[in-house]
């Protein structure tokens, strides 16, 4: 597994990172064993980032990771987040309670200092009055954090938070249905020094090419109650693409694999092969996923030419299709 540097933070984070909203059993039921094994299978390949957030099962995500930390101690990176719970979204937020969740995260993790809190995709107007931001400052020279950074919805939101001088990173909706951020966010981070995160890599598993458009998913699942955004933002679920096309789609660029790739994989390639990305956190339900995800580490990078096709197939068959405000 190759490492990364995250931003100007000095952490080498593994190229392939483990998104871990799955251990809150948001994308339907994972029970412990199961989540045990994502967890073993993610050290046995070598992947030492792994991402969560306090509000994934309410918490569930956070004590799986501590529970695994706490019998398989070793060198990890883990990244967390605050801002969507209860208490604080859409605008119940005080310095107080930012720091009473932040300290919650760091119990159910059992670690001593968090490596990188995120503001979770925080109302824009939270984001931009700076306050947020000035607090992570506040608790990293409290060293309750070592680093902080931004998930963010917008490409408005990501120019805002790319300016700050102390910011380690940007997380972000980046994928093959997702491809602006190639001209409009990566090369201001890239001299800024700024890490990108990449969230949905598989635009929610669409790009793993394994759905049928008549794919029924659990009751507990997103991708069942928050299909059309009817929870929240309507572009997070399969990146904003209603899910019959998303499916034609993602069933058209499998004619586009090179050989010996899965759509999965050429689509993660894809990813790596973007010199801005720092990390890309695939979420995995189970182990065999993490191996598979990992393995693209080792792959070849796809061809020009396909860069290019890839290009050519978002702008002219997916952008327009998005929803929500990108
Ligand atoms: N607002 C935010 O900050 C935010 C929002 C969303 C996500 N995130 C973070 O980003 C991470 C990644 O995003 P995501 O999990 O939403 O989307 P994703 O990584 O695009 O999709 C994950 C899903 O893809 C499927 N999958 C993964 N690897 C596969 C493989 N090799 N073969 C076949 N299917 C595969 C699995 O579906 P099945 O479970 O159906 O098998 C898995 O649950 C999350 O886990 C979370 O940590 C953050």
């Amino acid at each position: 597994m190759k490492l990364r540097t995250l931003g100007r933070s000095g952490l080498n984070v593994s190229e392939m990172g483990l998104g871990c909203w799955q251990l809150g059993d948001d994308f339907g039921p994972v029970d412990d064993q199961r989540a045990q094994a994502v967890l073993a299978t993610a050290d046995q390949v070598g992947i030492n980032f792994w991402d969560t957030a306090d509000v994934y099962g309410a918490g569930l995500s956070e004590q799986r990771l501590g529970q695994h930390i706490a019998s398989n101690p070793g060198d990890r990176i883990i990244a967390s987040k605050v801002g969507r719970d209860g208490a604080l979204y859409p605008d119940g937020y005080t310095k107080e309670k930012v720091q009473r969740n932040i300290e919650g995260t760091v119990k159910r993790l059992g670690v001593e200092a968090l490596d990188l809190i995120q503001l979770h995709c925080v109302p824009t107007e939270v984001l931009k009055d700076g306050d947020m931001l000035a607090w992570m400052e506040d608790f990293q020279q409290a060293g309750l954090i070592k680093h902080f950074g931004v998930s963010v919805e917008t490409m408005d939101e990501a120019l805002f938070a790319v300016k700050h001088p102390k910011l380690t990173s940007i997380q972000t909706i980046f994928n093959v249905f997702r491809q602006d951020h190639i001209n409009q966010l990566f090369p201001q981070a890239e001299a800024n020094q700024v890490g990108i995160i990449v969230r949905l890599p598989l635009a929610s598993g669409v790009l793993s090419g394994k759905f049928t458009s008549n794919q029924q998913f659990a009751t507990s699942d997103h991708r069942n109650y928050n299909k059309d955004g009817a929870a929240f933002s309507v572009g997070e679920t399969f990146s904003g693409v209603p899910f019959e096309q998303a499916v034609a789609l993602a069933d058209e660029l499998k004619a586009l694999c090179p050989e010996g790739y899965s759509l999965a994989q050429m689509s993660l390639r894809w990813l790596l092969d973007q010199p801005a990305v720092s990390s890309v956190i695939c979420g995995a339900s189970r182990a065999e996923q993490v191996r598979e995800n990992a393995s693209v580490s080792d792959l070849a990078p796809l061809s020009r030419e396909l860069h290019d096709q890839l290009s050519s197939f978002y702008f002219d068959k997916v952008k327009s299709l998005i929803r929500g405000v990108m």
